[in-house]
């Protein structure tokens, strides 16, 4: 009522005198508020967008705590519980009793819900969203007793996501590339800051010594770090032709300073958190031969994984630069593949399925059977899975992991459809989380 009447002051004239820009901004912004501002102490994070998200939200607070209840038309949550470690737990609520999460934190601090951290170090093929990532470990009640394992680490989301948290982790992957990354994203969260400091000179060196083949680094860190950076700098560089104005070196000296930022911001959230840190170990191996790890034997708590999906993306070929530069055989690497080196001897038939698929599936089961050989008993699986599109026709990937789990002696909790948005067109429309207990 006062704002109105100090916009319907009287000018000398005796006409209303119009309000100023800012007058008329910040009313609307408070009416603004009345109608979109979720009202409550424990409200939603403003990136929960989809119904998934909803669900993402029920499974965290079903394992953060035994009492609670979502209104999901106010995006409020009441709930009684250990308040403060909800907080620094859960990933989709904005506010706890008033007070801010970590997440939100995070989100604030790096301006996104999923590249923060490390995260974003590098634009690995068919990356988990770590939010995900750090939804299923309050799911699953995890904590610095517990261990998770991920079979198919890529480029190590839910390693780095676990030491986050800290929580132990073991990571496996066949790819060099992937462990390579996996392990920088590990170390850069225990480097110490002084060896981040490189000038803008040091790094033209820097570029050129690699352009040369020359690079070489006493800090096994600092010098697989310049070479990923380098590798995502030439990869950016040929695919886009806006970067021609930055220069390669340009753009080399940009990402490294994001990837300092970074640092910065991960430590400045963990001083004012006091979290603690705790380094994954990262593997190199095969899935299909996870029993060679004999020590992985009924070991784990949980495994959350992501099978290569391989139809639709081309892993290895994505990452060609590296491989090239680092003198990999990238055959080699692709032949231990999921799918690659069956023998094309199918325990089962496959009805009209391409024979290729058919052989992706017959690894997938053996996987699925190793996973559940690591698993302790209780221990919980979570996969995600999406249906690529094989020659035109939709492929049932996600059944068919279902199933697998099923036959594999797994008992199937919950399948969560996550919509990938502005994936109408796509090969892949949204993945789903099969979330299993291994009895
Ligand atoms: C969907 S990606 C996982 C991405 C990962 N979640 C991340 O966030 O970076 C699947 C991964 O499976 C790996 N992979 C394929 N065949 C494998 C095998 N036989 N054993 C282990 N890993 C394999 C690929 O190298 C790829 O990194």
């Amino acid at each position: 009522m006062e704002d109105n009447k100090k916009i319907k002051k009287n000018t000398m004239f005796g006409t209303y005198e119009f309000p100023s820009y800012e007058e008329i901004l910040d009313a609307y912004s408070r009416e603004f508020s009345n109608y979109i501002q979720p009202k409550g102490n424990t409200i939603f994070g403003f990136w929960m967008q989809t119904i998934a998200d909803l669900q993402f939200l029920q499974l965290e607070l079903k394992g953060l705590t035994e009492n609670y209840r979502i209104y999901p038309t106010e995006r409020r949550v009441e709930l009684k519980g250990d308040e403060d470690f909800i907080r620094l737990r859960i990933a989709h609520l904005e506010k706890v009793g008033d007070k801010p999460t970590l997440y939100s934190d995070i989100v604030d601090e790096f301006g996104d819900t999923n590249a923060y951290a490390f995260h974003n170090l590098y634009p690995y093929k068919g990356k988990f969203y770590p939010r995900v990532v750090r939804t299923l470990i309050n799911a699953f009640q995890l904590n610095e007793d517990s261990i998770i394992l991920d079979p198919f680490n890529g480029s190590g989301t839910a390693t780095h996501e676990s030491s986050l948290m800290g929580i132990k982790s073991v990571g496996v992957d066949v790819t060099p590339m992937g462990v390579m990354l996996s392990e920088l994203k590990n170390d850069l969260l225990f480097i110490d800051e002084r060896k981040l400091r490189f000038s803008v000179r040091d790094l033209i060196e820097i570029f050129q010594k690699i352009e040369k083949r020359q690079w070489e680094y006493s800090n096994p860190t600092i010098y697989k770090l310049m070479l990923a950076i380098y590798f995502d700098t030439i990869d950016a560089f040929a695919r886009t032709s806006s970067y021609n104005r930055t220069g390669k070196t340009g753009l080399f000296i940009k990402k490294f300073n994001y990837i300092k930022e970074c640092f910065e911001k991960t430590m400045k959230i963990k001083q004012k958190y006091g979290l603690k840190f705790i380094p994954a170990r990262i593997v190199e191996g095969d899935i299909l031969e996870l029993k060679k790890f004999k020590e992985f034997e009924g070991k784990f708590d949980a495994v959350i994984t992501s099978p290569p999906y391989y139809f639709s993306i081309d892993y290895v070929g994505k990452d060609k630069i590296a491989y090239d530069y680092l003198g990999i055989d990238m055959k080699k690497v692709e032949s231990k593949y999921l799918g690659m080196k069956n023998n094309g001897e199918l325990s089962r038939p496959y009805g009209k399925l391409p024979a290729k698929v058919a052989m992706y599936y017959e690894d997938l089961k053996k996987s699925i059977e190793n996973i559940f050989w690591t698993l302790k008993p209780k221990g919980k699986l979570a996969i995600i899975v999406g249906d690529s599109t094989v020659g035109g026709r939709k492929i049932p990937t996600t059944m068919m992991t279902k199933n697998f789990c099923e036959e594999v002696g797994f008992k199937l909790e919950k399948l969560i459809f996550n919509p990938l948005l502005g994936a109408r067109n796509r090969a892949i429309r949204g993945e789903s989380i099969i979330i299993c207990e291994k009895p």
